[in-house]
């Protein structure tokens, strides 16, 4: 009998019997390993007389291939067998409690803000952003609130540098002076976002949130300017009627000025807008001072607007009855749960901003 074929039957058979995954990777080995006894064949053909070499190198390969498609098979029936192994032992329990999960909750000020984005953008306004660590000229200067400004008294701002130039935004305003030396007139935009001063009590908090609005163009008066609040805050506070004042004010950025209130009363513990006697301040706007306009490069003379600055968690504490502004920013994970929006449940007067 040729070697080959010695070779075929001897593993023939053991390859017919039981094996576990050990004794079939030594069998491998022993065959295909690079003196294995396959491999060391093929490495005589060079020696074989030219008559028989040819018969030799087909024998060879055919019976490889047969040890190879057997030791394939072996090997997925091993697999099989453990697998159905597991299965048998393994048994799910489909009586158990679902796992426990919980789902995030929206901040009620994040809320807050994608509806005035939502608000602000049906209307034509697009939202702006600009950095938390602001420098003093575009918080100030540009501003029309020059050094020793009384003004500046009134911000308590935190200072980042001692030569005083870079601070905490003190308010949103920035981000029209930002918005204006980018870009060319016409701007009609919003800018919501994180702003800063040295203050804590029940109404206020060292961070807290504004949203700064600019309509600036070639006619633009303080008719516009009330329109768009009166419309602002009717949607806001989802009612068809409200009050509104306006008082004069004054602001360094802005002539005329004035702060607007809302008209509200409590009613059985809770604020309804629009109603009652009482008054509540919740912004400061005004028409753009020249001076604002000059220093952004936008000629006084052709374009004028109107500005306002709200402050948002207020709006978010009104809307939503929550009655101290620290309570916001105590990452308290249960009044989140209890204040917060589920991501999934949309309210009904939400148009999101996506749409
Ligand atoms: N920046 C002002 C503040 O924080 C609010 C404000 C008032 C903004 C009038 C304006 C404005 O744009 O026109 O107190």
């Amino acid at each position: 009998m040729s070697d080959i074929k010695k070779i075929k039957d001897e593993f023939f058979q053991k390859l017919k019997g039981n094996l576990n995954l050990p004794e079939l990777n030594e069998i491998k080995s022993n065959l295909f390993g690079k003196n294995g006894i396959i491999s060391l064949q093929f490495k005589k053909i060079g020696s074989i007389s030219e008559n028989d070499r040819k018969k030799f190198a087909s024998d060879l390969n055919k019976i490889k291939n047969e040890l190879q498609d057997l030791i394939n098979n072996k090997y997925n029936e091993i697999q099989n067998a453990e697998i159905n192994k597991k299965l048998e032992k393994e048994k799910i329990d489909v009586t158990l409690p679902e796992r426990n999960f919980v789902r995030g909750k929206i901040h009620p000020v994040s809320q807050t803000i994608d509806e005035i984005s939502s608000i602000f953008s049906e209307i034509g306004f697009s939202v702006e952003e600009g950095p938390d660590v602001e420098n003093e000229y575009n918080n100030f200067t540009a501003l029309n609130t020059p050094d020793n400004h009384p003004a500046r008294d009134m911000h308590d701002t935190f200072y980042l540098d001692e030569k005083r130039d870079k601070l905490l935004r003190t308010h949103t305003s920035p981000v029209q002076v930002r918005t204006m030396l980018n870009d060319k007139p016409p701007f009609k935009i919003i800018a919501p976002g994180r702003t800063y001063r040295s203050d804590s009590d029940q109404t206020h908090s060292p961070m807290f949130h504004q949203v700064e609005g600019l309509h600036i163009d070639k006619d633009i008066n303080m008719g516009h300017l009330k329109g768009c609040l009166n419309y602002f805050i009717k949607e806001f506070f989802e009612v068809e009627k409200i009050r509104i004042r306006f008082r004069p004010s004054h602001f360094p950025f802005t002539e005329p000025s004035a702060e607007v209130d809302i008209g509200y009363e409590i009613k059985d513990g809770k604020i309804k807008i629009g109603e009652g006697d009482k008054w509540l301040e919740i912004l400061g706007c005004g028409m753009v001072h020249p001076n604002v306009l000059k220093n952004v490069n936008v000629n006084p003379n052709h374009f004028q607007g109107y500005a306002f600055g709200i402050g948002i968690d207020r709006l978010a504490m009104l809307k939503y009855g929550i009655n101290d502004l620290r309570s916001f920013f105590d990452c308290d994970y249960r009044w989140l749960n209890h204040f917060g929006f589920d991501p999934l449940d949309v309210p009904t007067n939400y148009r999101g901003l996506s749409r």
